[in-house]
């Protein structure tokens, strides 16, 4: 089968891959009819990376229709119009039966292969082979889906695909933020990157209750985007004295809730990166940090891939912040995310903003990782 490889540093191309088997009876195989670029996947592209070998199938956000049904499956047959949750997860463990998918037990098929003191990432996920479990990603024309009862959501009929499929990462993902944040009525809240995910964590801070949601980016697109389809009040971060706007929108106490969805650098050499010492720029996490009103929660969901220096803590400590990581969505808002979907309260697909054939999937990322054009996602359809 035709797949979106990562090649080499800088590089991707579309390749000819072995198609994928059934390996457990609790697998099931997907056809897969569209995936969607994702912030997560930059820090992979731009240079070399210890965990990514060439041939490595990237992409995290897909959906598809099952082709194939191990003898273990009792959801799922064949001809399902199917979401794939961007989280590998048994189902069975400690974390799983906590509805914390995320931090499965078990969907590391090599926990040993992770680098200990880096992102400790043990946990599995599609699309980023040998970092995260081992699993081909759905930037292909078919994927082998483990635990496929727990990681596979049916489609409800009135949902197209261009909208279902960010209830595979990007929706979850910002339903988890507003959730760890415990976002509540009357809440402010302000987000960190207006781009997939930090457009539907607003829509999912509003959904919660928050009376003001405040985006802050730099481009324009993306923020009057937030604003139109999210309620969101946009910041510019060029422009706007960040600190002063988002004290004085929150009656001189701070945000209760501050989210950082900020994409990694994408420019920054990854030779740099993973090479030696390897320190993030984390001025959004700082800005977060000093925005937060005393006693309120700090959620990380990107931006950060390793270590940072001059990270705040005296104001964490003294301020008696909470902070809360979160680099995976859990599975178990997803069925709800679909749901609302189906009544039109959560509309996605203007977030595809370019629609192209997998074939062009290094264009489509080219296009993503520049936000060339007003690109929010790029979506491919093998
Ligand atoms: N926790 C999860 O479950 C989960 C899931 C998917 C993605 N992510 C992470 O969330 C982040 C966002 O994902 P995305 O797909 O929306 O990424 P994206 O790359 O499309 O968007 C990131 C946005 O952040 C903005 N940005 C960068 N630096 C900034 C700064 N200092 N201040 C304000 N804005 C800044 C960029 O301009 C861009 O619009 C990524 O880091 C990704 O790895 C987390
Ligand atoms: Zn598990």
């Amino acid at each position: 089968m035709r797949a979106l490889c990562w090649v080499a540093a800088g590089e991707l191309g579309v390749r000819e891959v072995p198609d994928p088997e059934l390996r457990n009876e609790r697998d099931v195989i997907v056809r897969v009819r569209r995936s969607a670029t994702s912030g997560g996947d930059l820090p992979l592209l731009s240079g070399r990376h210890p965990l990514l070998r060439a041939g490595d199938v990237l992409g995290a956000e897909f959906l598809g229709e099952v082709v194939e049904v191990g003898p273990g499956v009792r959801r799922h047959g064949v001809g399902d119009r199917v979401v794939v949750g961007a989280s590998v997860a048994c189902g069975g463990c400690w974390y799983c039966r906590q509805g914390r998918h995320s931090c499965c037990d078990n969907a590391h098929a090599d926990p040993a292969g992770a680098d200990p003191d880096w992102t400790r990432s043990d946990a599995g996920c599609f699309g980023r082979p040998r970092l995260a479990g081992g699993f081909a990603g759905g930037h292909a024309e078919y994927v082998r889906v483990p635990y496929a009862d727990v990681s596979a959501f049916r489609v409800p009929d009135g949902v197209d695909d261009d909208r279902a499929v960010f209830g595979a990462d990007a929706a979850p993902s910002g339903w988890l933020a507003a959730e760890l944040g415990a976002v509540g009525p009357g809440d402010v809240v302000a987000i960190w990157g207006a781009g997939a995910v930090g457009q539907l964590t607003a829509w999912a801070a509003v959904r919660r209750g928050a009376t003001r949601v405040l985006i802050v980016d730099r481009h324009e697109e993306r923020l009057q985007m937030a604003e139109r389809h999210c309620d969101a009040e946009p910041l510019d971060y060029r422009r706007d004295d960040i600190a002063a706007e988002l004290r004085d929108r929150s009656g001189g106490r701070g945000p209760d809730v501050c989210v950082v969805a900020v994409g990694a650098p994408p420019t920054r050499s990854m030779a740099d990166r993973f090479g030696g010492r390897h320190v993030d720029r984390p001025d959004a996490l700082r800005e977060a940090v000093h925005a937060c009103r005393k006693s309120g929660v700090v959620v990380v969901l990107g931006g950060t891939a390793g270590f940072v220096d001059a990270f705040p803590l005296g104001s964490l400590t003294e301020r008696r912040l909470t902070l809360h990581g979160a680099g995976r969505p859990d599975l178990r808002d997803v069925p709800m995310l679909l749901d609302r979907m189906a009544r039109d309260e959560l509309r996605t697909e203007h977030l595809a903003t370019h629609r192209l054939p997998l074939a062009r999937g290094p264009e489509g990322y080219a296009l993503f990782r520049d936000r060339a054009d007003g690109c929010v996602r790029a979506v491919f359809t093998p």
